[in-house]
C-alpha cells in the first residue's frame, strides 16, 4: 500500500506522506499559509495562533491546517472570504498587543508578522481592537541575547526549543488571557535562571522578541 496521498491545494496537484499535516505539505510545495505557532516535529500541535485556516471541500467551516492530516482526494483552498476574515481577526488581535516599532526591531524585514501582512495584504496597524501598550522591561541579562516581551507573539517556538531541543526548561508560559507571557521560573532574569544561553530559543523566535545583542 502506498504511503503517499494525492490531493489538491488551490487547484495545484500535491503529494504528501500519509499522516503529514496539511500546513507542512503546502509549504513544501511552495504554497504559503500564514502560521506562527506550528512546529513540524510536534505530534500534537496546540494551534494557538489561529492563523493557518484553510477550507476543505465538504467541511462547512475552515480548519487549522497545522492540525489537519492530509487525505487522499481532498480539495483544499487557502483563500476564501471566511478564511480571510478569520485570519484578519486573529492577526489584528495579535498586533493589538504588539510593539509595532518595526524600524527599531532587530527582526525588521525578516519578521513573520511582516511576511504574513505582505502575503495577505494586511496592514501592520489596526483600529478594530483596543491597542494595549505595556511597559515590559527588556531582559538583557544574558551575555549574547536579550528578550523584549513587548514583541512576543506567544507562539511558543522558544519554549518548545528550550524544552525539546535544548532539554533545559528555563522558560515557559505563565498567567492567562491578555496577561499571558513567556518567562523564567519565578520570573527571574534569564541570566539568573537555569538558561544555558545555548541560543536555540533565539533561533526559534519568528519575530524580534528574542534577539542577539
Ligand atoms: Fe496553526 Fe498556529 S499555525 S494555529
Amino acid at each position: 500500500m502506498s504511503d503517499t496521498v494525492k490531493f489538491t491545494i488551490d487547484e495545484q496537484a500535491v503529494e504528501a506522506k500519509k499522516g503529514e499535516k496539511l500546513l507542512w505539505a503546502a509549504l513544501k510545495n511552495d504554497i504559503y499559509i500564514p502560521h506562527l505557532c506550528a512546529i513540524k516535529e510536534e505530534k500534537r500541535p496546540n494551534a494557538s495562533c489561529r492563523l493557518c485556516f484553510v477550507e476543505i471541500e465538504g467541511i462547512p467551516n475552515p480548519v487549522t491546517s497545522c492540525t489537519m492530516n492530509v487525505e487522499e482526494g481532498i480539495v483544499v483552498k487557502t483563500r476564501s472570504p471566511q478564511v480571510d476574515r478569520l485570519l484578519k481577526t486573529a492577526f489584528e488581535l495579535l498586533i493589538s498587543d504588539h510593539n509595532l516599532k518595526c524600524s527599531q526591531c532587530p527582526a525588521n524585514r525578516k519578521c513573520a508578522l511582516q511576511k504574513i501582512a505582505k502575503e495577505r495584504g494586511l496592514k501592520l496597524r489596526q483600529k478594530r481592537f483596543k491597542t494595549i501598550t505595556r511597559d515590559y522591561e527588556i531582559d538583557d541579562s544574558p551575555d549574547e541575547f536579550a528578550f523584549d516581551r513587548s514583541r512576543c507573539v506567544l507562539c511558543g517556538q522558544c519554549v518548545w526549543a528550550d524544552r525539546e531541543k535544548a532539554k533545559v526548561g528555563a522558560i515557559g508560559f505563565t498567567k492567562r488571557g491578555i496577561n499571558r507571557v513567556v518567562t523564567t521560573f519565578e520570573e527571574v532574569p534569564l541570566a539568573e535562571s537555569i538558561c544555558t544561553q545555548c541560543m536555540l530559543c533565539v533561533e526559534a523566535c519568528p519575530v524580534g522578541a528574542l534577539y542577539y545583542k
